[in-house]
Formats: structure tokens, sequence, C-alpha cells
């Protein structure tokens, strides 16, 4: 049909909308478009008549013509058909069994942390807690490491000021219990140390430790053995055997380190222990005088050990990770592995 006169743009105007009434998708309303409103469509073309037109014609459909448009446009640019497609498909089936929901996991060091806090706690502990920057007085002084003394080389700290530093283990948190506290005194203290050490596979800036201190009358080396033994039956295997050799710390005398059974090949010897079928886990002792001295506590009178353990060493034995720098990365990769 020929759209030349006003009177046929009213037919015009009732097809395309009743073919705009239809639309109930994207195509449908890009079949529309183009027949409609594109470059050659029919609204489009109207103006080609145009130049066959009387004079006085022309005017009144050109007018007309344009409104047509211009009404089309304005209703296809509002698109209803997109609501209409909804109310038709509401989307939501009830009877569709439900989506998986990715969980989310512990940390493998929260894990190892809540592991070992759980079987401190169920043989006596308490959980105390001490500030991540201490003064030099609490991380080295009171603990029996004057200025000077060598041992403070061994521990690369990070110096904040003068006198205060990042702590470089959990220990001083032991002198913050002692003034705080009379003994009987049972704390575990898990937190994180760092040390000015190069980053590497096996060493971090920041690590986490849980520190251990028990002090009342007549606590002796055995008490300590068979705390440490018990702990490491409930950690890693009932039958776990420990091994304790002498080492040195300046706030316990006499010191050990206590290696434990190799978990993984029961002692015969695999990669994990370099063969050796044991893994050192932590350091110990009995407390030393000084310190008991520096926080006023009775020297005739109490005696106490002390230990502690580095939480990503134990992570890193337990999941036989090879590369510390895997628990701070915090690639959902590794971390959905545990
Ligand atoms: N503070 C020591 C370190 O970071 C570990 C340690 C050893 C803690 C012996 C103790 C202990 O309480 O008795 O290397």
């Amino acid at each position: 049909m020929e759209y030349n006169t006003v009177e046929s743009l009213e037919t015009l105007r009732g097809e395309a909308f009743s073919e705009f009434g239809a639309i109930v998708s994207d195509t449908d309303a890009e079949n529309f478009r183009l027949k409609y409103l594109g470059k050659k469509g029919v609204l489009r073309d109207l103006v080609k008549s145009l130049s066959s037109m009387p004079e006085e014609e022309r005017k009144t459909f050109g007018a007309a013509a344009n409104a047509l448009r211009r009404e089309v446009e304005e209703r296809f640019a509002e698109a209803p058909w997109q609501n209409k497609a909804e109310a038709a498909d509401p989307g939501f089936d009830p009877t569709l069994p439900g989506y998986p929901f990715q969980a989310g996991s512990l940390h493998p060091l929260a894990k190892i942390r809540g592991e070992l806090v759980e079987i401190l706690v169920d043989m006596g502990f308490s959980v105390a807690y001490g500030p991540d920057v201490e003064s030099d007085y609490y991380n080295f002084q009171a603990l029996n490491m004057p200025p000077l003394h060598p041992a403070r080389d061994m521990q690369d700290t990070f110096y904040i000021g003068e006198k205060s530093v990042l702590r470089t283990h959990t220990s001083p948190v032991q002198i913050r219990v002692m003034e705080a506290q009379k003994p009987p005194i049972r704390i575990i203290a898990p937190g994180r140390v760092y040390r000015n050490e190069a980053i590497s596979a096996r060493s971090y800036c920041m690590f986490h430790q849980v520190e251990g201190l028990y002090v009342d009358e007549n606590v002796s080396f055995a008490d300590l053995k068979g705390t440490l033994l018990a702990f490491s039956r409930r950690f890693f295997d009932k039958n776990t055997k420990i091994k304790i050799r002498p080492s040195f710390f300046p706030f316990t005398e006499p010191s050990v380190e206590v290696d434990v059974e190799c978990f993984l090949c029961k002692g015969k010897g695999c990669n994990i222990c370099k063969h050796s079928g044991w893994l050192e886990i932590l350091g110990a002792g009995m407390v030393h005088p000084n310190v008991f001295k520096a926080c006023g506590i009775d020297t005739e009178k109490y005696t106490g050990f002390a230990f502690g353990m580095g939480i990503e060493r134990i992570a890193l034995l337990k999941y036989g990770i090879d590369d510390i720098r895997l628990l701070y990365e915090n690639d959902v990769r590794f971390l959905r592995q545990f």
C-alpha cells in the first residue's frame, strides 16, 4: 500500500501499533525496528512521497508523517515487551533443585592454630594475648637478654623506635602474664611475630607462634616432657614418639628443642623429614630464675616450664606445603584445598 495521504497514515499507524503490541522478544523488536524505523524502514520512506505531492498537501502530510515516526520511536524506546517477556516467564521454577553454593573454608593457619589451641585448652591452659608492637623490655630485657646480649642477633628485629620493636616472638606475653597474675599460671599465647629476614620459600618477615607457660610449686622437667608428649600424641598420632635435645634459649635453663617422629613416614625417613625420621617442632625449657626475678616471682617457691612453636612450620609439615609464601598470597585456588 502507498502511504501518501494523511488518512493512509492513520492506517499505517494502526498496523504499526498492532505489530508493536505483538513484540515479545528482542528478535521481534529488532524485526520491528528494521521494518519501521530502520534506514529503509516504512516510516523513513514516507518522505519519498513528498516530491510527488501537490504543494499544499506537503506541509500537512510532512508534519503528520514526522509526528507518527516520533511517536513510534518514543514508544519503541520504552521497550515495554521486556516486562512482558518477564511476565510470560516467571524465571523461577520452585521444583528445580537448588544451586550449589561455594562454601568458604578456614585458612590453613587458622585451622592449625585452632587445633593447637583446642588441645592445649583441654589440657588446662587458658589463652592470653599481648601487643604486636612491644617494648625492648618485654621482648628482650625481661627475658634475660640485656642490651648487647648475643642472642638478640639471632632474631632479626624490626625496630619501630629506639625502645620499641615488632615482637620477634610470643615470649614477651609470658612476662606480661607473670606481672599481672600470681601462680599457679597456665597460659598459652597464640599470635603474630615479625623478623627482618629475607623472604624465601622457607621464611617470611611475619609468622605465627604459640607460646606456653606453666608456673606453680614443684613444676619439673618431667611435667614438661609429659605435657609435650601428650600434646604431640593428640595433635599428630596417638603413638607419636618425641625426642628431646639440649639447646639454648636465654629465658630457659635447661633449654631443649623437641622433635616429633615424622608423621608421614613414621620415622622411616622421607622427603618431609629429610630422611632423618624426625621433625623439629618447638623450643622449650625450665623458666630461667632471672625471668622470674624480673616479674617478682619467688624463685625459691616456684618453678615453671615454657615452650614456643611456629604455626607455619607445623602447617607446612602437616599439609606438605613447600613454599611458605603461599600462606599469605590469598590465592583461592590454593586456599580452597583446605
Ligand atoms: N621464643 C623462642 C623463639 O622464638 C621460642 C621459645 C623457645 C619459646 C623456648 C619458649 C621457650 O617459651 O621456652 O625462637
